[in-house]
């Protein structure tokens, strides 16, 4: 895959259609409260502008179904873009239609213009020909940098880069691809793999695929738990997916075949309900009736350690406790720490992730975060993301 990128190719006087994914999270006051998406995308617009682009910018925000939202606008986006370029980014009415023609044909070279959410369209999320081709009378040259939205085929990403010629990949978005294939595609062994989260049912295309790639998984989260249950151990009151303990069984004789070293977590931090203050630290085979466990034990974190240490590649996705609560985020955070420490190439995604390696403070000390969330775990699925796929070919 190797897609032709925003570098290679001439902006000059253009109508530069920038896709972002300005997807993040707002107070109920409307401030940004994590703008880590918005400041990603600042190299590709940066260099669009120098390069003396007609720059317009659209993005989706949240899930406004096709209807004009105010609490879903981008004005916030475009104020804070507005901020971190220091220069005027007024923001469209809405996304396609006379108006927005107007001011995109209004457009100098090295100004830019923000549309209004791609969402208050009904026709984004259906990928419909007609929005399509109303975003592609904007642009001459199409760039899309929303990485977070590739796993997504709408119109104001795949859609519109079927219409218009080139559609290449913005700086952040041939970051990701770049970083992706040195981890997991041609990565160098040995590969270990760290997955957390709640459930084995939302992360077993993970774990299924990576079994044929990574020498080393180690699994952590409550969904530890319903790979215990499956060997028999009693787990005490710890989330478990009964009707996953087939495909728990099934994931770790997989790893036996291919000969994957599949760890889980050898102690835990137990306690009687997630508000609980008072913890302990049990072997996993000693959890009692009425607790739950909600992190992993400081063993653990030896053993996973150990085997962060000797790998040449680190990929992560998935927090491995409760770790919004800091009763239950040691786990997590000294396993950032690990990872931070290891001279592996690593690469992280999914958010609970991001904001997990923000909070032990580490996150400057890993190779690459992803700005995925969806797209990042559909990629480790092994999926095709369509608003990649789509892009034009060096
Ligand atoms: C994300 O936050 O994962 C992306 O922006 C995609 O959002 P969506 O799940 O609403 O399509």
């Amino acid at each position: 895959m190797n897609k032709l990128t925003i570098d290679q190719i001439d902006l000059a006087g253009k109508r530069v259609f920038i896709r972002v994914d300005f997807n993040v999270p707002i107070t109920d006051a409307g401030l940004i409260r994590e703008e880590t998406r918005i400041v990603a995308a600042l190299p590709t617009i940066r260099l669009a502008l120098k390069k003396g682009g007609r720059v317009i910018i659209a993005s989706h925000f949240g899930r406004p179904e096709g209807k004009v939202m105010p609490e879903y606008s981008l004005r916030p986006m475009a104020d804070r873009l507005a901020q971190l370029l220091g220069q005027a980014v007024p923001l469209a009415p809405d996304c396609v239609g006379a108006e927005v023609e107007r001011l995109v044909d209004a457009l100098q070279p090295g100004e830019i213009l923000m549309l209004e959410n791609v969402r208050f369209q009904p026709g984004e999320t259906k990928n419909d020909p007609q929005l399509a081709d109303a975003f592609a009378r904007l642009a001459d040259v199409v760039v899309n940098d929303a990485f977070g939205a590739a796993h997504r085929a709408h119109a104001s990403n795949v859609g519109i880069a079927q219409r218009v010629s080139p559609a290449v990949a913005g700086l952040l978005m041939a970051a990701e691809i770049d970083y992706f294939n040195k981890a997991v595609r041609h990565p160098q062994h040995p590969v270990t793999a760290i997955l957390g989260g709640s459930k084995v049912s939302t992360k077993i295309a993970v774990i299924d695929s990576l079994l044929d790639k990574v020498d080393q998984i180690l699994i952590g989260g409550a969904m530890a738990f319903t790979f215990f249950k499956a060997r028999g151990y009693t787990v005490g009151t710890s989330l478990v997916e009964d009707e996953m303990l087939d495909v728990a069984r099934h994931a770790e004789a997989k790893a036996r075949e291919k000969g994957v070293v599949l760890l889980l977590p050898v102690d835990v931090v137990i306690a009687q309900s997630r508000q609980a203050e008072t913890t302990q630290i049990v072997p996993v085979e000693e959890i009692p009736e009425g607790w739950m466990g909600l992190d992993i034990g400081p063993e653990t974190v030896r053993l996973f350690d150990h085997a962060l240490q000797s790998a040449k590649t680190i990929v992560w996705n998935g927090p491995l406790g409760l770790f919004e609560k800091p009763a239950f985020a040691h786990g997590t955070l000294a396993l950032a720490d690990c990872v931070a420490r290891s001279t592996a190439l690593s690469i992280a995604g999914g958010g609970d992730t991001d904001a997990a390696l923000r909070q032990a403070g580490v996150a400057e000390r890993i190779s690459f975060i992803s700005t995925g969330g969806g797209a990042f775990m559909e990629w480790l699925e092994g999926k095709e993301l369509p608003g990649i796929t789509v892009l034009t070919e060096a």
